[in-house]
């Protein structure tokens, strides 16, 4: 059966998709007897060569007007952003169309809006792709685990931020350095503040969250702390006491107090699983009552990573375009809403670095002050210095409080031994 598509947005990812069906669409052909054709792109330029051939496929410089065309089955949106993707996504639906979308900045925000509309109208909504790249978590969740009750997740959802600690972590790049490499290779978004201020990770584990729980999640809900405040110094420290810094995404069911979701950065143990994702490859480690512990990894960003897993959405429309098939609402109606714990009530080991004079009786007050708050040290390294007013006092604690660490060390900031603020990142 042929399955004819509209893509809205010619960058990266439309064009990996423009290629993938060009070279794929005849093994797709084979095995699954979906035939697939683009019919139609959308961009607003289409000067700049994108290394694929758009013969016999129709162009508009207006997405809408895409939509409109009723030779189009299924609407790719691929424009990154909220208000247009919405508004088209909101035209597709009306005009009948199925979506098929890598946009997680919409879905995390819009998804239960679109979802319900969509259900409304019978029709399908693929977002594989705006979760973790290449990776099929979208489908494992909700397809693969459907029956078990899921318990944690926990992953490397963004690709950009990965990409750049680790060149900041292998090979002493510097911050700005490694994000222009990210850019030139197709992994951050247009705008890439989201990537490095943990923007786009947080979208990504609020739609995983509220597949894996079956509840809305708002964003608000969400702890968010990107990269950009890691120094090169904390990851250099971090290596030496056994760990690597990464941007790591939590959604943990806590039962009756709730479900807790954050992303922030973290030091993960060097012999833990997660410390072995380099570069833009992602990883989504899930842990549920029947299948145990799986992780999930793969290529999290990029044209051809994010465009396989386009197609697969759009294939699984297909077939079931072909087969007659109900479509069934992507979240289910029975979902209810679950409470979310404050981010000051969840616990963690931490490292901090603390910036102080080595003067005696320092080591003494801060142990005391983290003592007052309930917080037990496991280890202490203080670097040596020539300048005796700052030097690096560096501590891992045992687990504690988010908030009973918050205000330690707001106390231990304002002694006037202490010259620069302290570092705090959480560690697994
Ligand atoms: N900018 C995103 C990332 C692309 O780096 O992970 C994939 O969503």
């Amino acid at each position: 059966m042929d399955i004819r598509i509209g893509v809205v947005g010619f960058g990266t990812i439309g064009s990996g998709v423009v290629d993938l069906v060009a070279k794929n669409s005849k093994v797709i052909f084979e095995k699954t007897g979906i035939n697939l054709i683009i019919h139609a792109v959308a961009d607003l330029d289409f000067s700049s060569d994108r290394g694929v051939n758009l013969d016999g496929i129709k162009k508009y410089t207006d997405g809408i007007e895409l939509v409109n065309d009723s030779d189009i089955d299924i609407v790719i949106e691929l424009v990154g952003g909220i208000d247009y993707p919405l508004k088209l996504v909101k035209e597709s639906l009306k005009k009948s169309r199925h979506i098929v979308s890598a946009n997680k900045a919409l879905f995390a925000k819009s998804g239960p809006e679109i979802y319900t509309l969509a259900a409304e109208k019978g029709l399908a909504v693929g977002i594989e792709a705006s979760v973790a790249g290449g990776i099929p978590i979208i489908k494992s969740i909700k397809e693969a685990l459907v029956g078990n009750n899921i318990q944690e997740i926990r992953g490397i959802i963004n690709g950009t931020s990965n990409y750049i600690m680790t060149k900041m972590t292998e090979e002493g790049k510097t911050f700005d350095e490694a994000l222009k490499k990210a850019q030139e290779l197709g992994l951050a978004e247009a705008d890439p503040t989201l990537d490095v201020n943990g923007g786009d990770a947080s979208h990504k584990i609020a739609i995983l969250a509220a597949l894996a729980f079956n509840t809305p999640v708002l964003m608000s809900n969400v702890y968010v702390e990107g990269i950009d405040r890691i120094n090169l110094n904390d990851v250099k420290y971090a290596e030496e006491l056994g760990y690597v810094v990464k941007l790591i995404a939590i959604a943990k069911d806590r039962g009756k107090d709730g479900i807790e979701a954050r992303v922030h950065p973290m030091l993960v143990p060097m012999d833990n699983q997660l410390a072995g994702i380099r570069n833009e490859f992602n990883a989504v480690f899930v842990r549920s009552d029947y299948l145990g512990d799986a992780m999930f990894t793969g290529r999290g960003a990029g044209s051809f990573p994010t465009a396989s897993a386009v197609v697969a959405d759009i294939v699984d429309i297909g077939i079931k375009m072909r087969d007659h098939v109900k479509i069934a609402p992507f979240i289910s109606p029975g979902s209810k809403e679950r409470n979310f714990i404050p981010f000051g009530d969840t616990q963690n080991r931490y490292y901090l670095h603390f910036t102080t004079a080595d003067k005696l009786g320092v080591l003494s007050k801060i142990t005391g002050i983290l003592g007052d708050h309930r917080i037990s040290i496991a280890s202490v390294i203080q670097k040596e210095s020539d300048d005796q007013s700052s030097v690096p006092l560096l501590m891992m604690t045992h687990e504690a409080k988010e908030s009973d660490i918050v205000s330690a060390v707001d106390q231990i900031n304002s002694m006037t031994e202490i010259s620069k603020k302290t570092v705090i990142i959480r560690a697994l």
